[in-house]
């Protein structure tokens, strides 16, 4: 089993990565004895893996409670749901809960972890890539809100995260791709060295190598980790991992997030970013194509709609007046591996990146 830590003082803890740790007798949950146990998962994910961790928490009082599956359900009738199972089964400010599922789970079981008693215990195990990679490290938990994502939201760090590679042997081809569009975000705006790796390895990803995929999400993992370090509540640095999601976020606005997968959005945001970036001459000509090829490796869309207009994408991306004021905030990039935020793109320039993006209209 490998690790990875995340230090942050007294709110430090460890990311275990490897084959077969929810079957483990030693799986490392370090639940107190006696305590209470919550299992906050989902309809698909549950039937999977919800016995085997169970059986694995040893001497605690386990409850489950099975949400339905998706996005659309991140709202605060499932917060109230996850606290009155907390009401119902007496939990006390020992109690732990565990989250089992994508990111959606994680950041629904995290933030009822966070504001039942003022804070308990939580420790992700993320079963999708993209929760594996990204969203179960950082402790940033959190509800979606009928006017924004992620609107109702704290940081709140588990007490351990558990990656089980295994369980990405059910993860959907698509959602494991969505996955991969995080990994290669990493990759671009810190890890020069890991966007190689991930060149020469990506028939090995694809097929899923336990090997392959060990050594990539524990990289990716590092990465995030020292992001998150460095700056835990994003005030700084943690911007970077915004890198394409300021025009992926638009892109879901306008197709009304039925069309792509978040990673899918985040693969055509940040060529985007990376054409924009071309265009500043702040990187050079080439790395666009470069990082399309490995994003095309990995079965994500590149290119944006040519129905899309540009204007609207400007305007949902709130850009006009900051634009204008000279303060639009988005990730562009050095040179591979080397992201920086920019406050200083012109409205035309984003104009120009954005319709270098789209596909030819019909
Ligand atoms: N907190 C953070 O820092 C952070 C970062 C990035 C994303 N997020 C959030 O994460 C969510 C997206 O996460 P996601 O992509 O994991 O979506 P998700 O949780 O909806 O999971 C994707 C789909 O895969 C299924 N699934 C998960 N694991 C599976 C497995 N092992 N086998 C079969 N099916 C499985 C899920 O049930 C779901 O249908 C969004 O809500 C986003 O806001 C949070």
């Amino acid at each position: 089993m490998q690790t990875v830590s995340v230090d942050l003082a007294d709110r430090s803890y460890t990311v275990y990565i490897g084959s077969g740790i929810l079957g483990k007798e030693q799986t490392p949950l370090n639940i107190a004895s006696g305590s209470t146990v919550l299992i906050v998962s989902n309809e698909t994910v549950a039937p999977l893996y919800l016995d085997t961790l169970a059986n694995t928490v040893e001497n605690a009082v386990v409850h489950s409670l099975i949400l339905p599956d998706g996005e659309s359900y991140k709202t605060l009738k499932h917060w109230s749901q996850i606290i009155d199972k907390l009401v119902e089964i007496r939990a006390t400010r020992d109690a732990t809960i565990l989250t089992l599922g994508g990111g959606v789970i994680g950041d629904m079981g995290g933030f009822a972890a966070a504001s039942y008693m003022r804070g308990i215990s939580f420790i992700q195990i993320p079963t999708s890539l993209l929760s594996q990679v990204d969203a179960s490290v950082g402790g940033k938990t959190g509800f979606n809100h009928a006017s924004g994502k992620n609107l109702i939201g704290a940081f709140h760090q588990p007490s351990a995260v558990l990656v089980d590679i295994d369980t990405l042997e059910t993860l959907p081809a698509r959602e494991f791709s969505a996955g991969l569009a995080e990994v290669v975000k990493i990759a671009a705006i810190r890890d020069e060295e890991f966007l190689l790796w991930l060149e020469n390895n990506a028939t090995a990803i694809m097929a899923r190598d336990a090997k392959a995929l060990t050594s990539m999400i524990k990289r990716s993992i590092i990465n995030k980790a020292s992001v998150v370090t460095e700056d835990e509540r994003e005030s700084g640095v943690r911007a970077l991992l915004n890198f394409g999601h300021s025009f992926a976020h638009a892109l879901e606005t306008l197709t009304g997030y039925r069309q792509y997968l978040h990673g899918e959005a985040v693969a055509i945001g940040m060529m985007v970013a990376s054409r924009l970036s071309e265009i500043r001459g702040c990187c050079e000509t080439g790395f666009s194509d470069r990082l399309g090829k490995l994003l095309q490796l990995f079965a994500l869309p590149l290119e944006l709609p040519g129905r899309l207009d540009p204007i609207a994408m400007l305007e949902t991306m709130k850009l006009d007046k900051k634009v204008i004021a000279g303060s639009a905030r988005l990730i562009l990039v050095k040179s591979a591996g080397q992201g920086f935020i920019d406050s200083t793109s012109d409205k035309q320039q984003i104009f120009e990146a954005i319709s270098a993006s789209q596909t030819e209209s019909c």
